[in-house]
C-alpha cells in the first residue's frame, strides 16, 4: 500500500521584512542580499503568530480542503526546531487546537530536512495498513532564534509553516521512494548552542547570544550543493528515471545559487524548478509544502506527474523524495 498526498496548505504571516528594511537594521545591502541569496524579502511572525499557531492554520485548511472531521486524523507529525517550547510537543497544542481526539503524533527535528523526514515517517504509518489519516506540518517561527544583529545569518531566514494530509492511495500514485541522510561529524557547522542541556539557559548564555542560529555558510553551501544534487539523481537513478522525466523539483529554498547548481547538475530547465526565495526566504521546515502549496494553487501539477522534493539542513541532513502526483486539493 502505498501513501499519497491528498490536500496541501501553507500558512505565512502578513509581515514583511524587506531587504531595505534589513539594510536599517545591519550592515548590509539589497544588493548583496539578491546577488548572493536570490531574496528580496521575508515573512515575519507577529505577536502569537508562533509556530503552533502557523500549524493549526495549516491543519484546519487541510481538514477542511478533504473534508475530513478532526476525529478522523490518526497522526500528527510536526517537523519544527523552534517548537513553542522544549516542550509539551507542538504536535500536542495542534492536536488540541483543532480537537483532533483520536489523533497522537509528536514533534521531529531535522531542521531543513525537517519535512522530508516527517513525510517518510507518515507515508511508512499509512503504508503499514494501520493508518488512513496522518498529518504532516513544517513549520518554523526562524525570527524567534535568528540575531538581528548578524548579518550574515538574518538575511537569510523567514517564518512559515506548510503541511499535507497523507492518506491510502487508491491508484498507482503516492509517494514511491526516499533516500534521506544524516551526519553528525557537520553538527557544529549549524546550530542553536543553548536551551538544551548541554548549555541550559542562564543569564550567561543570553549574554553570549548562545540563543541564537550560527552557522559555516560557506561549508554548508558546498554541503548542500553536494547533497541535494546527489541524492536526487540517486533516487531518479534507482527508479529509472532522469531529470527529463521531471515535471517539478522542489527544493529546499536556501540560496537561489544552491538551487540553481542543483537544477543544472539535474539537467532541468528553469519551468521544472518551483523557486520563491524571493519572497519569503529560508523557512526551514516549511519551504518545501509552502512550495508544493503554491505549485497545487495554480495547478502546476496534474495526476501522474513525477515531483521530487530535496532538501539539506543542519545535523547534518539531507535526501530527496520521489512521488508520482495524484489527485491533490
Ligand atoms: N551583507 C553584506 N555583506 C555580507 C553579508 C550581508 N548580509 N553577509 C556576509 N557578508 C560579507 C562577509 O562578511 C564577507 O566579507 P569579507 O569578504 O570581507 O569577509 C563577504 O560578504 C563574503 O561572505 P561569504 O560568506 O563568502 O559569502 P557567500 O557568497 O558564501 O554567501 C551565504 C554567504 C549566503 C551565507 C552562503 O554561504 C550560503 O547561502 N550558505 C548556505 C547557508 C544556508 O543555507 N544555511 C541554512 C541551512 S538550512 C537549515 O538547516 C537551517
Amino acid at each position: 500500500m502505498r501513501a499519497t498526498i491528498t490536500a496541501v496548505a501553507k500558512y505565512l504571516p502578513e509581515r514583511v521584512l524587506s531587504n531595505q528594511d534589513l539594510e536599517k537594521m545591519v550592515d548590509t545591502t539589497d544588493e548583496w542580499i539578491v546577488s548572493r541569496t536570490g531574496i528580496s524579502e521575508r515573512r515575519i511572525a507577529s505577536e502569537g503568530e508562533v509556530t503552533s499557531f502557523m500549524g493549526t492554520k495549516v491543519a484546519q485548511e487541510l481538514l477542511e480542503k478533504a473534508a475530513v472531521a478532526p476525529n478522523e486524523v490518526e497522526a500528527i507529525i510536526v517537523a519544527t526546531v523552534t517548537p513553542d517550547m522544549l516542550f509539551p510537543c507542538t504536535a500536542a497544542l495542534i492536536q488540541n487546537a483543532i480537537g483532533a481526539k483520536n489523533a497522537w503524533g509528536f514533534d521531529l527535528s531535522a531542521a531543513c530536512s525537517g519535512f522530508l523526514f516527517a513525510l517518510e515517517t507518515g507515508a511508512k504509518l499509512i503504508e503499514s495498513g494501520q493508518y488512513k489519516k496522518v498529518l504532516v506540518i513544517g513549520s518554523d517561527t526562524m525570527s524567534a532564534i535568528i540575531d538581528y544583529e548578524d548579518r550574515t545569518t538574518s538575511v537569510l531566514f523567514g517564518d512559515g509553516a506548510g503541511g499535507v494530509l497523507l492518506e491510502p492511495a487508491s491508484d498507482d500514485y503516492g509517494i514511491i521512494d526516499s533516500l534521506l541522510h544524516i551526519d553528525g561529524s557537520g553538527a557544529n557547522l549549524l546550530k542553536m548552542s543553548a536551551g538544551g542541556s548541554l548549555h541550559p539557559a542562564s543569564s550567561d548564555t543570553v549574554e553570549k547570544r548562545m540563543h541564537y542560529l550560527t552557522q559555516e555558510g560557506r561549508q554548508i553551501y558546498k554541503f548542500a550543493v553536494k547533497g541535494m544534487a546527489e541524492t536526487s539523481e540517486d533516487i531518479l537513478t534507482r527508479n529509472g528515471l532522469s531529470g527529463k522525466d521531471i515535471r517539478l523539483l522542489i527544493p529546499h529554498q536556501a540560496n537561489k545559487r544552491i538551487i540553481d547548481a542543483t537544477s543544472e547538475r539535474l539537467g532541468l530547465t528553469s519551468k521544472q524548478v518551483l523557486v520563491n526565495i524571493e519572497r519569503y526566504a529560508n523557512t526551514t521546515a516549511a519551504t518545501i509544502p509552502i512550495g508544493l502549496a503554491e505549485a497545487v494553487e495554480i495547478n502546476y501539477l496534474r495526476p501522474g506527474d513525477y515531483l521530487v522534493l530535496s532538501a539539506f539542513g543542519a545535523g547534518l541532513t539531507w535526501g530527496s523524495t520521489l512521488i508520482r502526483w495524484g489527485k491533490c486539493k
